[in-house]
């Protein structure tokens, strides 16, 4: 079924059965990223064929990468030849994805090479002098509207520095890494608090010099540019962001009991299955293993009565996009939960913090906030009964139908489109499961 337009969702019976989560985002545009960047042809399995990852593909395409997708037998393969990177003859078009956006600005200013970027309504309104404050010291010449796209990059000669960074944010260090690939000299980033690594596991495998050192001050990334990428298989494993929705179906729909197959479980993302375990639902990670130098497992989350929690401002940067689900989940467990620390949620596809509280409160959920913390206040059960309004935000989305599988009342949302951005199958796959999702 085509996810466009509004959906409903409506409480059936328990969910059960198995289901592969779909392939992981952040992992995805990495791929297609660090394999243009490579001498060789990387085969990447698993690659997630959302819309935001497509994006980065034409871009790298655009960039002078050959990219080719055959179909096989255990699904789509993707082939990346890169090396050489030309300038586009068009602006690169991002559409709502920050993450392409931000790392691929990051590898343009590393080659030298010119282009020019846009995104949507959403992406153009985030702040990209996060980016452009870091690259400008490295010697970047990029220019922008505001600290925001459209923007435009011109070519310069990078050189190596040491930065520390102001916020947790992989995108950001992303961009740094992928730029300092082509710098004079050893780059060094600082990370206070540590965000996902899947960039430096990455670039190590592909045969970067970077090393990483885990202290007392944080995690220490050290890279030096100059060296060539060598390309090499990568298995792309499943998206615990887009499985956390399976997971907190099953947990709020009583009697649920299903299996989630082939989910990334490193610790920097694995967050919110944490929260979940301590607000009492079962989630066991079963089958442990290694995925292209990722740890990987099958996860089962079977429904309980759930209790609030205090969610620690240290544990945001591994589960940042797994707030709204949380706010869901939170809503129908006995008790508070408090969530710190979340102030990036203001800069996300949309403000989350703002989505979320209208989003709970249209269907009788009682929140409070402030600049960077939410309170749900869980009754042990909605109400339900509202139309929420998405605000260009696949997660919002996906979040509040989720919510309808469990509320008194059906939930639904004005737009579902963006749903396509990182998780095209996720009506299927719900679906597939025993949930009621239609068209509304
Ligand atoms: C991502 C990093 C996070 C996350 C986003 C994906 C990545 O953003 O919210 O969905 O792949 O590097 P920030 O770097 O802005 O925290």
């Amino acid at each position: 079924m085509a996810v466009g337009g509004g959906l409903r969702a409506v409480r059936r019976n328990a969910l059960s059965g198995d289901a592969i989560a779909p392939g992981d985002k952040s992992i995805s545009h990495r791929a297609l990223i660090v394999g243009a960047l490579a001498e060789g042809e990387t085969v990447a399995t698993g690659l997630l064929e959302g819309h935001d990852v497509l994006r980065t593909a034409a871009a790298m395409r655009a960039l002078g990468a050959r990219i080719e997708r055959d179909l096989a037998a255990e699904g789509p393969i993707w082939r990346i030849a890169g090396g050489k990177w030309r300038a586009p003859e068009r602006p690169l078009f991002f559409g709502n994805s920050g993450t392409g956006c931000r790392l691929v600005i990051g590898a343009i200013a590393g080659r030298g090479v010119a282009a020019a970027f846009d995104g949507d309504q959403s992406l153009r309104s985030r702040p990209m002098g996060r980016i452009a404050a870091p690259l400008a010291e490295m010697g970047a010449d990029l220019s922008l509207e505001d600290g925001k796209l459209p923007g435009a990059i011109r070519p310069s000669a990078l050189k190596a520095i040491s930065y520390r960074m102001p916020v947790a944010s992989a995108q950001v260090k992303s961009a740094i890494l992928l730029a300092a690939l082509g710098a004079k000299g050893k780059t060094t980033i600082i990370e206070p608090t540590p965000s996902r690594d899947h960039t430096e596991r990455m670039l190590a495998a592909f045969g970067a010099d970077v090393a990483v050192k885990a202290d007392e001050d944080g995690r220490t990334i050290t890279l030096a540019g100059g060296g060539a990428l060598a390309a090499r298989p990568v298995e792309v494993p499943g998206d615990p962001s887009s499985a956390a929705f399976i997971a907190a179906a099953a947990a709020i729909v009583p009697g649920s009991d299903v299996l989630i197959r082939n989910v990334l479980v490193n610790p920097l993302r694995a967050g919110f299955f944490e929260t979940l375990k301590e607000m009492g639902a079962g989630v066991s990670f079963e089958k442990m293993r290694d995925v292209s130098g990722e740890p990987v497992a099958d996860i089962r989350v079977t429904a309980a009565p759930l209790k609030g929690v205090d969610v620690p401002a240290a544990r945001s940067a591994s589960m940042i996009d797994e707030y709204p689900i949380l706010s869901v989940v939170a809503s129908f467990a006995s008790g508070e939960t408090r969530m710190s620390g979340v102030e990036e949620l203001r800069v996300k596809e949309s403000d989350r913090l703002a989505a979320i509280e209208a989003g709970l409160q249209a269907n009788g959920v009682a929140t409070e906030s402030g600049a960077d913390w939410l309170i749900v206040k869980g009754a042990g059960g909605v109400q339900g009964g509202a139309t929420v309004k998405t605000s260009l935000d696949h997660r919002i989305a996906m979040s509040f139908l989720v919510m309808g599988l469990a509320a008194d009342k059906p939930v639904a949302v004005d737009d579902a489109s963006m749903i396509a951005t990182s998780f095209p199958s996720f009506v299927a796959m719900m679906r597939g499961l025993g949930a009621g999702i239609a068209p509304q």
